[in-house]
């Protein structure tokens, strides 16, 4: 079985589209949440999960969304950037979309022939906020009382995997926005049950075009290409240093 494991795609079509194009097949797709905010094109994204995932569970981003939760910073770029984005989402997402949105479950388990998934995009303590560290012991005390194989999660944009006594934990990284500013999607493949990471470049110019076309003003496009080209720092985005 070939399943196709993403997260965070924050509404960057450009990157989903380049991943697609690079696994034309799968058996399942799993979607860790986090389709919105950020990026130009969300109905597009929103619309490709609706027609080829299994399951897409609920990001905290999804959340802010779909429940109208006003953003109360806006320092740095990476604020501003998810601001102006979340009032564009606001205006121009299809109502069936959001809807579809404000639907999405918090957390999931789902089996298939390779074992028992739960699907989370935080942690299993704070399913939508807590940011989770690589440490083992952070991972222990969190998995404690959890009956699954595989548990995937998101949130933090980094990939990740680790056995933590018999669970595979897997941290796909986001496809559609890199913390250090890459230009590249990251995702998972998890094939007969054994995941494989990986990475893949999109093209910063059509996605620069895409934040043009929809409507993000001079300022907000030069934002956006210092924050996909350059990435921003943890203490940009308002995560606490020790975050993982
Ligand atoms: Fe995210």
């Amino acid at each position: 079985m070939r399943i196709l494991l993403l997260s965070d795609i924050h509404a960057n079509w450009t990157a989903l589209q380049a991943v697609h194009h690079a696994e034309p097949e799968f058996d399942a797709c799993l979607i860790l949440g986090d389709l919105v905010d950020f990026g130009p094109q969300p109905d597009k994204v929103i619309e490709w999960a609706r027609q080829n995932a299994t399951l897409v569970i609920r990001g905290n981003h999804d959340q802010s969304v779909a429940q109208f939760i006003q953003p109360h910073k806006n320092e740095t770029m990476w604020h501003r950037l998810r601001n102006y984005s979340r009032i564009l989402h606001w205006q121009n997402l299809s109502a069936e979309n959001l809807d579809y949105l404000s639907r999405l479950p918090v957390r999931k388990y789902w089996t298939c022939e390779d074992g028992r998934f739960l699907l989370i995009h935080a942690t299993p303590f704070d399913p939508l906020h807590e940011y989770s560290t690589d440490e083992k012991a952070f991972w222990k005390l969190r998995l404690q009382g959890i009956d699954a194989d595989f548990v995937c999660i998101g949130h933090t944009h980094r990939p990740y995997g680790e056995s933590i006594g018999s669970v595979k934990l897997i941290n796909p990284g986001s496809v559609g926005q890199q913390k250090a500013g890459e230009c590249v999607a990251n995702y998972v493949v998890i094939q007969d049950g054994h995941p494989e990471f990986r990475q893949i470049h999109f093209d910063i110019e059509e996605l620069i075009a895409e934040f043009e076309a929809a409507g993000f003003e001079q300022e907000m496009q030069q934002i956006a290409r210092k924050v996909y080209t350059k990435g921003f720092t943890l203490e940009d985005a308002g995560i606490p240093k020790n975050a993982g």
